[in-house]
């Protein structure tokens, strides 16, 4: 009975506040955060393709924003590694 369990995969994260589409219509960005944003996307972006993820599923829902306005890429439920 014991050596036979069910383990359900699941993952830790932080909490977010916002989704980045949420993020952008509480109010007007500045053009300088606005640069800055997709900047670290760009970044996010670049670092997936050198670890061979493709995300495949990029959209403002799918970005959440953390307390500092910083972006974070996720749901990787449609992603592929080669
Ligand atoms: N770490 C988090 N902090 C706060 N909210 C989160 C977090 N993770 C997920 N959410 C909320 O859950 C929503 C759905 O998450 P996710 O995109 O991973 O799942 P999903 O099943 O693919 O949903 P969808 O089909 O809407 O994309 C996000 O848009 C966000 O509102
Ligand atoms: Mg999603």
């Amino acid at each position: 009975m014991w050596n036979k369990v069910t383990v359900n995969p699941v993952v830790i994260m932080p909490y977010y506040p916002d989704t980045l589409e949420v993020y952008l219509k509480k109010k007007d960005r500045d053009t300088d955060e606005l640069i800055t944003l997709c900047h670290q996307l760009a970044l996010g972006v670049e670092h997936m393709h050198k670890c061979r993820v493709k995300h495949r599923d990029i959209k403002l829902q799918n970005i959440m924003v953390d307390k500092d306005g910083k972006p974070k890429f996720m749901d990787f439920g449609e992603s592929t590694i080669k």
